[in-house]
Formats: structure tokens, C-alpha cells, sequence
């Protein structure tokens, strides 16, 4: 087959199989691959069946997706007693919890791909604050607003790559996005929700609506370069080989399109896209 076909903008989710599950029926899950190159055909469901250069990308995406995974503990660790709130230290207890969970997920995947892919984990293991591969995790939450304004703008981020992948040709990595997207979704709600409060309550909450726009400043840049370039030839790739939905352009403009309403609902200015980046 040549071409990508279009990408499907809702995979749809296990099928129910002969009865609903009330009734005793079975749920049927997704086996076909469903996009790009290959649509139609069974899903790769172990390492040693994958083609070289595709199993080269899984790898090289879920060590960048483990590197922003263990990272973000090592920003989020000096507000576990520090945030504001008891319901926040709480929050931010459960976001570290999450976020190793996840860790563990993608390395899980790494180690299927035997001697090499344990080396990865081990150097991801041994990374230190500052050596990450995002520039958005090497930079420290100095304040309440840092945590706010990062789980609000890059979790969100994060979540638009998991839903990239959600229902992809890599059967392993398509069943991790279910449980790591429900997660992903109460960080970046909670982001919303502590800039939203710095904003109507100020001080009597924490910080100042003042804060919250300077934290805006800070993250939105960095978290537009997450998408990546905007013609890169690996994402052009992924959507062939069914493992991504979108190009990087075309996520990073949702995206855009997404927290322009979230952030003038919540009383804040996004600058422009263009200002401040790294990675166009
Ligand atoms: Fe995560
Ligand atoms: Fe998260």
C-alpha cells in the first residue's frame, strides 16, 4: 500500500464483543492496525516483530516519554511540602506517584527490547536535574505558579502525545495510553485549577494574578517547543507507520487553539506563539 490514509480523529475504544459485558458478553479489542501504511493489517505486538527502523523510533519515543516522566519528580519534589494547601500537597503527592508510574510504563516498554533497551533505562536512571532532553524539564518550579502554570501548559502537552498514540500500530504502547491519559488529565485540570485560584483569590490563596501571568510567560514557550519541528520527517514517518495520528504542526495548532480559550477563561494573556521559541 502507498500513501497515509487520514488518520481517524476518535480510534475507536476495545469494541463490545456478543452481548454487553452487564450481560456476560466479552469485550473485543482493537487488533487491526488502523492507520497510515499499513491500515488493516494485525498490530505489532512484540518488539522482535517490528521492522528495524520503526522499533529504532518506539524506542527513541518512549525514551524521551520516560525522560519528561522522571524529570518532572525531580521539578515537582521540593512542593510536596511546600504547596500551598493540604489538598495541594496531597495533589502534588498523587502527580509524583502518576508520573513514576508512567516512567515505569515507558521503560516497560523499553525493556522489551532486551539488552539495548535496559541500557536506556539505566542512563535514564542516572539523570540528574539539568540533563534532560526538554528544555521544559531543566528548568525548576520556583514558585507555586511554576507548578500551576507546568501541569496547566506542559502536562497538557503531554497529553496531546499520549492521545498521538492512543490506539497506535504498537499494541504494548497502544494499551498504556488508556490508564496514562486519565491520569494526564487530573494534572493538567489541577494546573488550571491553581492558576485559576491565584487569580480570583491572590494572596489569600498564593501568589498574585501578576505571578500567574509571569508563570504563563515562562511555560507556554517551552511547551509550544514540545510539539517539535514543525516539518520534521519522523513525525511524517510515525503517522505512516500508524504509530502517531498527527504531525507536529497539526498538534501543536490544536493545542494553540485549546488553551487560547482555557487561558482567557481563566482571566490570563497567552503571548504570541512565536515569541520566545526554541524549536520552530
Ligand atoms: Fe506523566
Ligand atoms: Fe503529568
Amino acid at each position: 500500500m502507498s500513501g497515509a490514509a487520514p488518520p481517524p480523529p476518535n480510534p475507536p475504544p476495545a469494541r463490545a464483543g456478543a452481548g454487553s459485558l452487564k450481560d456476560g458478553g466479552t469485550v473485543v479489542p482493537v487488533r487491526e492496525i488502523l492507520w497510515g501504511e499499513s491500515a488493516g493489517v494485525r498490530k505489532f505486538e512484540s518488539a522482535e516483530e517490528l521492522p528495524g527502523d520503526m522499533a529504532k523510533l518506539i524506542v527513541k519515543l518512549m525514551v524521551v516519554q520516560a525522560d519528561t516522566e522522571f524529570a518532572s519528580i525531580q521539578q515537582h519534589r521540593p512542593w510536596l511540602d511546600n504547596a500551598p494547601t493540604l489538598e495541594d500537597r496531597w495533589i502534588e503527592a498523587r502527580i509524583v506517584a502518576d508520573e513514576a508510574r508512567h516512567g515505569l510504563q515507558a521503560c516497560r516498554i523499553l525493556r522489551d527490547f532486551g539488552e539495548s533497551g535496559q541500557q536506556y533505562i539505566d542512563e535514564l536512571l542516572a539523570k540528574r536535574e539539568g540533563e534532560h532532553k526538554l528544555d521544559a524539564f531543566n528548568m525548576k518550579f520556583d514558585a507555586w505558579s511554576d507548578v500551576g502554570a507546568f501541569t496547566c501548559f506542559v502536562d497538557r502537552v503531554g497529553v496531546y502525545q499520549l492521545r498521538a498514540f492512543q490506539e497506535c500500530s504498537y499494541g504494548p504502547l497502544a494499551r498504556a495510553m488508556p490508564l496514562m491519559l486519565s491520569e494526564e488529565q487530573l494534572h493538567l485540570n489541577f494546573g488550571a485549577s491553581v492558576l485559576r485560584r491565584m487569580v480570583q483569590d491572590g494572596p489569600k490563596y498564593s501568589g498574585s494574578k501578576e505571578e500567574a501571568q509571569a508563570a504563563v510567560r515562562k511555560w507556554y514557550p517551552r511547551a509550544l517547543d514540545m510539539f517539535g519541528h514543525s516539518n520534521s520527517e519522523t513525525s511524517r514517518r510515525a503517522i505512516e507507520w500508524g504509530l502517531k495520528r498527527w504531525t507536529n504542526e497539526e498538534a501543536r495548532a490544536r493545542y494553540i487553539q485549546e488553551v487560547t480559550q482555557l487561558t482567557a477563561s481563566i482571566g490570563l494573556e497567552l503571548p504570541p506563539a512565536d515569541v520566545d521559541r526554541h524549536v520552530l
